[in-house]
């Protein structure tokens, strides 16, 4: 497994039925019925060719009948309530946001998108969700550090409002060292886009930016 996987399978909880909607390799379900984490697991993706990896490493557990494959758009192949913990991870926030308002949030979810994460968090505050972990984590990759967003909670409960910058970057990420490097690397483009030529509204909205990220890194940012 890479270090994203790795990181990522260590926000997994135990639970009675996991689902690892848009699953490809399915390392993660592996990483759950392998340490008796669920009792049952499914396996969905849109692709059929990617859920075949899945279905291959996860062969034994499909003929046991502990593990269900279902070749599916988001989780319309899993009826609400029979997973108690969904993943939903390495795909864009959007797409996350289309599969969550075509159907339903899971109870409780580990959603890890590769952007978008705002507009992902802004509707499942809205939705009333309680956020349990919102953080970054990163993964070291041919001398290149990439960075992950990942959100875990459960879909009722949630009362607390976020600022602009937890909405931004994440309630828990804020004030690690992850978060400012990642940061003072948004600075660094911002500020190159900057010293070239940009139409008034675009200066302004790099400025802003810029700003704002100055706000985020020095903890001053509501
Ligand atoms: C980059 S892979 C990520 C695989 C794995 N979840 C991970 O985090 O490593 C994205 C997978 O999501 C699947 N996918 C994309 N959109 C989907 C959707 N709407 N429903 C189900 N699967 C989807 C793709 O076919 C692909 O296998």
């Amino acid at each position: 497994m890479t270090e994203r996987l790795k990181k990522l399978c260590a926000l997994l909880s135990l639970c009675k039925t996991f689902a690892d909607v848009g699953c490809d390799h399915g390392y993660c379900t592996r990483y759950m019925l392998s340490r008796g984490l669920c009792k049952s697991a499914v396996i969905t993706d849109i692709s059929a060719g990617s859920l075949s990896k899945a279905e291959r490493l996860l062969e034994n557990y499909i003929k046991s009948g502990v593990c269900r494959s279902v070749c599916c758009d988001g989780l319309s192949g899993v009826p609400e309530g029979s997973a108690d913990l969904v993943l939903i991870a390495g795909m864009g926030g959007e797409e996350i946001l289309k599969i969550l308002r075509e159907a339903y949030i899971p109870q409780s979810f580990v959603f890890q998108p590769m952007k978008n994460a705002p507009q992902l968090r802004q509707y499942l505050l809205e939705r009333g969700c309680a956020i349990e972990y919102d953080g970054l984590f990163t993964e070291t990759r041919g001398g290149l550090v990439k960075n992950y967003f990942v959100i875990k909670g459960k879909n009722s409960g949630g009362t607390r409002a976020y600022t602009r910058a937890q909405l931004a970057f994440g309630r828990d990420s804020l004030g690690t060292p992850q978060l400012a490097a990642l940061i003072e690397y948004e600075l660094k483009k911002n500020t190159a886009y900057a010293s070239g030529e940009l139409s008034p509204s675009s200066r302004a909205e790099v400025e802003a930016r810029i700003a704002f990220l100055k706000e985020v890194l020095s903890g001053e940012a509501g």
